[in-house]
């Protein structure tokens, strides 16, 4: 580990390997996520940014931005992986694996006939639990929905507009995790968790697969402009499930030639990065209070199955204080005069403030050679959410909350 003046970094030295990515990205899956998707009424595409004034201020060829602010009405990326995961669940459970069930076909009477109404139940740190909830009442079952102490009541009252019954429990993320796989069992619930652990693989891995449906269209839009890929990639990591199923898909589509890719975490919630510098291959936990202002970042134990992904395929891992998620949301919502604008949240701006950080003063000359990065760079961050707690944002963007200490300020 090596530590920089105000963030900290793994370089990921492992040998690469391909083969989990290739088994859980194919081209058969992310075919099949993205023609589920598709189907959803409201479905388009979200759009892919490109910020030129500030990748030239920055001095890097492009900085690409897969914005997933406009997903389906609901400002963060999750619902791609909640609602494959009940579409796969459901045909599952109607012995239909490996045919082909329509959006139709999942809404029909004739399938609710057949399997009554479930109860799928969650634990989330806010925006799971928005898409669980949103695909479960679309598809007339119902949900229970499990959060933290610390989860704001705007994010509660997001999730109880979709008619699911959130629980609040006293802990950390993962203690929600614990309770509500202990009271499913009680209750005859499905648990539907992003985040996965021994002996509980199969839905975590649907939302993984799920989520890729952001990378296929991403490359469409980079194959409309004549781009193969981008060079580089930089994504942020709660539980690390988002992050191996984009790492995975360019792994499982390019191999060697992948793009070089960024995990990036609050200091707070370090799991991953705390886990590639132990330097053993196994998974470690970070306890504490995890009190980040990335709050869907804010897990301390990573996915057994993200991290069995992530440790073999990532480049560096980044460990970041919240001011530089803070900043980027700024940097956003105020670009550089021609540059459009972007609504993203704490957890969404996280990677454009570990490239900000990167590059500017106090940043790594290390870390940047070891990436290459450079004025050729086709850099892609993604922006997992918009502003899914308004009040918050503002407090950051308008009031200037977590400012950025000035011994840090770019130029
Ligand atoms: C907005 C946002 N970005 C990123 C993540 C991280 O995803 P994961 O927990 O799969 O690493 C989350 C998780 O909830 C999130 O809500």
């Amino acid at each position: 580990m090596q530590k920089g003046p105000d963030f900290s970094w793994v370089l990921n030295k492992r040998e690469k390997n391909y083969s989990l990515a290739k088994e859980f990205f194919s081209d058969s899956i992310s075919s099949s996520a993205l023609n589920f998707h598709t189907q959803i009424p409201g479905y388009e595409r979200t759009p892919l940014v490109s910020l030129p004034k500030l990748a030239n201020h920055l001095g890097v060829g492009s900085i690409w931005v897969k914005n997933e602010a406009l997903r389906l009405g609901l400002n963060s990326f999750k619902v791609l992986g909640g609602s494959f995961a009940l579409y796969k669940f459901i045909q599952n459970r109607l012995g239909m694996d490996g045919k082909e069930l329509s959006y139709e076909d999942l809404v029909s009477k004739e399938v609710r006939d057949k399997l009554g109404v479930l109860t799928f139940a969650a634990a989330t740190d806010g925006n799971h639990g928005r898409g669980v909830a949103w695909a479960a009442q679309k598809l007339g079952h119902k949900c229970v929905i499990y959060v933290h102490h610390e989860t704001s009541q705007r994010r509660i009252d997001a999730i109880a507009s979709y008619g699911a019954r959130v629980e609040v429990i006293v802990g950390t993320y993962d203690d929600a995790v614990r309770q509500v796989s202990l009271d499913a069992e009680k209750n005859g619930w499905e648990v539907i968790s992003d985040t996965s652990w021994e002996g509980y693989t199969q839905v975590p891995t649907w939302i993984m697969q799920g989520y890729m449906t952001m990378m296929v269209e991403a490359q469409g839009q980079f194959r409309e402009m004549g781009i193969a890929k981008p060079t580089h990639i930089f994504v942020q990591a709660g539980v690390g499930a988002l992050a191996a199923s984009v790492v995975g898909y360019y792994y499982s589509h390019f191999g060697k030639d992948a793009p070089k890719c960024v995990v990036v975490e609050p200091e707070k919630a370090n799991c991953l990065y705390q886990s590639a510098q132990k330097g053993d291959g196994k998974a470690h936990a970070v306890k504490g209070e995890l009190d980040t202002i990335m709050a869907g970042l804010a897990c301390g134990e990573p996915s057994e199955l993200a991290w069995a992904i992530l440790k073999d395929s990532v480049d560096v891992f980044l460990s970041l204080p919240d001011y530089t998620a803070a900043r980027a949301m700024r940097v956003y919502a105020a670009p550089i005069a021609g540059d459009p604008q972007i609504i993203s949240g704490e957890s969404g701006a996280a990677p454009l403030g570990a490239l900000l950080t990167l590059l500017g003063k106090g940043g790594s000359k290390e870390v940047c050679e070891y990436l290459g990065l450079n004025e050729e760079s086709q850099i892609l961050l993604i922006n997992s959410e918009g502003d899914t707690d308004q009040i918050l944002h503002r407090q950051i963007v308008w009031e200037g909350s977590n400012a950025v200490p000035s011994d840090y300020w770019l130029e």
